[in-house]
């Protein structure tokens, strides 16, 4: 059975891009696809790719709750809602519900933009992480899709890939040569856990 994702995307949104176009004509097609995407900022560029892919959206915006939990059950709802199987973080820039995780264990990815256990973290995402890869003079980098569980980027990894850094990279050429890996590797992990689930079935 084809495996309905939920994106929950903070921003930009071109890691969601990349899983939507992997399913409609690349390695996730007849295998998955995305039925809702969720995210906390209105301004956010993803929200927009949904409409465009004519893919229901939601904002749930944080400062609408009275406390994180109530914040994180009604995005619990929407993506029970839709029957969501996998819920993929992409970009998503708050700490995931305890309910969200307990109900979806084992299914909840994210993609960090580092070689983790490296450079992970609370605080350590988007240019920090690529900022304090510059900042110790690593020779690689990379970028990371692991399951999620009750802290930030200590989940089990499911796939790793690296890329060079070199020695006059500003920390934005360290970040456009891992987004560009990143949106090779997120569609290929979340068909690793298809095939992991569905072998669990
Ligand atoms: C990516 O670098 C991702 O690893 C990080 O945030 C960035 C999001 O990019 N978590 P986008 O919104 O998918 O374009």
């Amino acid at each position: 059975m084809i495996k309905c994702l939920g994106v929950l995307s903070s921003g930009e949104g071109s890691n969601l891009q990349s899983i939507i176009d992997s399913t409609n004509g690349g390695i996730l097609k007849g295998l998955a696809k995305v039925v809702l995407v969720i995210s906390n900022n209105p301004n956010a560029y993803a929200l927009k790719r949904a409409e465009k892919e004519s893919i229901k959206f939601a904002c749930v915006e944080r400062k609408s709750f009275k406390d994180e939990e109530s914040f994180n059950d009604v995005i619990l709802t929407e993506l029970q809602g839709m029957k969501v199987d996998i819920v993929c973080l992409a970009g998503y820039l708050r700490l995931v519900g305890q309910r969200i995780i307990r109900d979806y264990r084992n299914k909840v990815l994210n993609i960090h933009p580092a070689l983790l256990p490296k450079f992970g973290g609370k605080g350590m995402y988007g240019c920090h992480v690529h900022a304090a890869v510059v900042k110790s003079r690593e020779t690689v980098s990379g970028a990371t899709v692991h399951l999620v569980d009750e802290n930030y980027d200590t989940g089990k990894i499911i796939m790793q890939r690296e890329v060079r850094v070199f020695e006059n990279d500003m920390p934005q050429d360290v970040a456009g040569r891992v987004l560009a890996v990143e949106h090779k590797i997120y569609p290929e992990a979340i068909k690793i856990l298809i095939g992991d689930l569905n072998k669990n079935l």
